[in-house]
């Protein structure tokens, strides 16, 4: 099974969302490119303002140059994602193209792409771990970001190792650790 460690909830949810989840051990083993492909076609559905979908993807695979170029982006502290067979950089676009004004909810809209994505790849018995934990400035000179383009989240992409013993000791805490969050109550804005 994918994920043995699904998220605990009070209230019913779609399996796909108890079952995402963001490991760190990811298997030695590529991923098909139409897997690739759906999860950015997942990533295009999702919903945007004003439709503008401010969202693209550097896209590097173990062992190319822009894999080596997202690697070296990373903080120590993400280090075990250099083992990922597939790195993502969400690259956005912060103005709208129909009137070059500032579009507020980029940032907002990329991560609700990369949502979908996350989804897409639990679907595929795949995972994603979003990172921010990297060099902007590393990423922006390697991939000549332009000026009113920001980065996103770095995307950690593969599939998850299944039996944790065979992962290093601090790698095989964090994957087995229990899934938590604030309490259902406190999401609730008080009025
Ligand atoms: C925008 C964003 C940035 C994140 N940055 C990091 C990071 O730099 N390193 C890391 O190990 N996890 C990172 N995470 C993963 C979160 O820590 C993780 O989603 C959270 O602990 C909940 O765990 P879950 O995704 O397994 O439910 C990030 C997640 C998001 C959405």
């Amino acid at each position: 099974m994918l994920n043995n460690n699904p998220a605990p909830h009070i209230h019913p949810i779609h399996e796909l969302l108890a079952n995402r989840w963001s490991p760190v051990g990811f298997q030695n083993k590529k991923v098909e490119m139409e897997k690739i492909n759906s999860l950015l076609e997942a990533a295009r559905w999702a919903p945007s303002s004003y439709n503008e979908q401010p969202w693209q993807y550097i896209i590097g695979f173990h062992g190319d140059d822009t894999f080596h170029k997202l690697s070296d982006c990373l903080t120590p502290g993400n280090s075990w994602a250099k083992s990922a067979p597939v790195l993502m950089l969400s690259v956005i676009k912060t103005f709208f193209g129909y009137n070059n004004k500032l579009n507020r909810h980029h940032l907002h809209d990329t991560g609700a792409a990369s949502a979908y994505m996350a989804l897409e790849a639990t679907n595929q018995n795949i995972a994603i771990h979003q990172m921010e934990g990297f060099s902007i400035e590393k990423a922006t000179q390697y991939f000549n970001i332009p000026e009113n383009y920001v980065t996103g989240s770095m995307i950690a992409i593969g599939y998850p190792v299944e039996d944790k013993n065979n992962l290093p000791e601090d790698l095989k805490k964090r994957d087995q650790s229990p899934r938590t969050r604030k309490p259902f109550e406190e999401m609730i804005w008080k009025v």
